[in-house]
């Protein structure tokens, strides 16, 4: 076979490979035809053999498909490339005009909305809002508040202690805040002390070992008891409405004497008895009194100069009521099909 006709075979062998090659067979025709030591060359080395006159005239020839497939492998590379192009941008493609997923908004939780409106109306009447510890010292959760050694309120039973000498521990009530307000207050004195106490009970649908308790109290020459209810009176009206009645019990703490429990008129049956109240008539609120002149004193205020009064009330259980929350659980659990709701 002469070289024209091997010239001509080779430049249809290597289009006809082109036709249908991919983007890795690309290079490896390259090679094959056009590298150093390719098809080509190797026909451009047996010139030598031929007639001076030839000469020229298959070099040319050579050279000519050369330039011919070196422009048909460019021309594939490009075609492939634009393909794959196209191929991505359909894939990737975004349809802006599709609506756009709306974020979720989380808000407040109902029970502290509850304490944003107690606040809102304790600053009102000029109370200081006071936040501190939840770890305490048995020294403030209860000797200071006269409640001494081998009181059945310091049972291991009833608190999570830290220590084996039961010094330190989990505050069980807010009432604490008292003996801090005092330390660093000088009377008058107006505090609103919320937050979290702990206590050994066992989950269910009214208790948990984690609840929270709103603090009050007030120190000043002349307070009396009558300050006590006309101040209680006048934020259960705010919060319940001006006709919601309310009523004090006594009752015994140790470090407020005389000491009371304050209940509200069931707002369902106004005193008749429904399942709300549980027939009670009447919804438990706080617990509250005089501070014991025994504490005001171990905090180096003057009893016989200073009075004043002070409060607990239980937040979940005004949540409860105010949401009409059957559960205590759920308060807690988190769920946002409960949460939505409020
Ligand atoms: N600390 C008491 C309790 O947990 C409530 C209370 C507070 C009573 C202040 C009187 C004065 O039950």
């Amino acid at each position: 076979m002469d070289l024209r006709e091997t010239l001509a075979a080779l430049k249809s062998e290597a289009m006809s490979a082109l036709e249908s090659a991919g983007g890795a067979e690309l290079d490896a025709l390259r090679v094959k035809y056009l590298g150093k030591k390719g098809e080509i060359t190797a026909i451009l080395k047996q010139m030598g053999g031929l007639p001076a006159a030839e000469r020229p005239v298959i070099g040319q020839l050579a050279n000519e498909v050369r330039a011919e497939l070196e422009k048909s492998i460019e021309e594939r590379a490009r075609e492939l490339s634009e393909k794959a192009l196209e191929m991505r941008l359909r894939a990737e493609a975004v349809d802006v005009t599709i609506p756009g997923s709306a974020p979720k908004i989380g808000k407040k939780h109902p029970m502290y909305s509850v304490l944003d409106q107690v606040k809102d109306v304790f600053i009102g009447m000029g109370f200081e809002i006071l936040e501190d510890r939840e770890v305490e010292l048995a020294e403030y959760n209860f000797t200071r508040l006269n409640v001494e050694e081998g009181h059945p309120a310091r049972e291991w039973s009833d608190t999570f202690y830290f220590t084996e000498d039961a010094s330190i521990l989990l505050r069980t009530q807010t009432s604490p805040m008292q003996i801090h307000a005092m330390e660093t207050h000088k009377p008058p004195i107006r505090i609103l002390a919320p937050g979290r106490v702990y206590r050994k009970d066992e989950v269910d649908a009214t208790h948990s070992p984690m609840f929270h308790q709103i603090e009050g109290m007030a120190i000043d020459k002349g307070i009396t008891m009558a300050d006590l209810k006309g101040t209680l009176d006048a934020v259960v009206k705010q919060l319940y409405g001006e006709e919601s009645v309310t009523r004090f019990r006594p009752h015994h703490f140790p470090f407020t004497e005389p000491s009371c429990e304050v209940d509200i008129q069931c707002h369902k049956c106004h005193g008749r008895g429904c399942p709300t109240c549980k027939d009670e008539g009447w919804i438990e609120l706080l617990g509250a009194g005089m501070i014991h002149p025994k504490v005001l004193a171990s905090c180096g205020i003057d009893p016989e100069v200073y009075s004043g009064w002070a409060f607990g009330m239980g937040l979940e259980r005004m949540a409860m009521g105010h949401y009409k929350i059957s559960d205590l659980r759920l308060i807690f659990e988190n769920d946002v099909r409960f949460l939505e709701q409020f």
